[in-house]
């Protein structure tokens, strides 16, 4: 894309829009965990077009960060490792100091649910990063249907010239993105 269009791209990928078994359950999940608050909620069949229950949630003044849909004439199974069609595998809410994430973290085991990934920082380069990719410090939950959830901070950021700048302001050595 040229310089002149570069005002035109897409912003960010903002809200997605998860399949529960139980919305109750679900909406009581995510305002416990992460504080989100019901915009609203419609039934099935509320509206002709739309034969599923629907809750907008949100984080906090965008009208939704989160929906969770619910069709009542669906059977649902929780998603399982073993044997899932193809979907999403994860999700991630972004917190914007780390003090942020230490406190989610805290709450996800305050709250006994099951971190199935991390505390860890995704980094070849960062001195205590795990040796993968995508320049984050993260841990991951699963909410009642094992949907996956990534809570995290400090992803790099990529400046103009491909080159990784991580959360200290620092240019990370010898790091390009593969595409500038
Ligand atoms: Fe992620």
């Amino acid at each position: 894309m040229n310089n002149k269009n570069e005002d035109s791209r897409v912003l960010k990928c903002q809200h997605v829009s998860l399949e529960v078994s139980d919305v109750d359950v679900s909406l009581e999940f995510y305002r416990k965990f992460l504080n989100m608050k019901l915009t609203e909620r419609h039934k099935a069949g509320e509206h002709k077009d739309i034969p599923f229950e629907m809750a907008f949630l949100r984080l906090n003044k965008q009208h939704h960060d989160l929906v969770l849909t619910h069709n009542p004439n669906r059977k649902y199974t929780k998603k399982n490792d073993e044997n899932s069609p193809a979907g999403i595998h994860h999700f991630a809410f972004e917190c914007s100091t780390r003090d942020s994430f230490l406190f989610y973290l805290s709450k996800a085991k305050e709250m006994n649910l099951k971190i199935v990934r991390g505390p860890v920082i995704h980094s070849s380069f960062h001195k205590n990063g795990d040796g993968t990719w995508g320049e984050n410090e993260s841990f991951y939950v699963l909410d009642p249907d094992n949907h996956r959830i990534e809570i995290f901070c400090d992803m790099a950021i990529i400046n103009k010239n491909g080159e990784y700048i991580n959360s200290e302001n620092m240019t990370v050595p010898d790091t390009i993105a593969e595409e500038i």
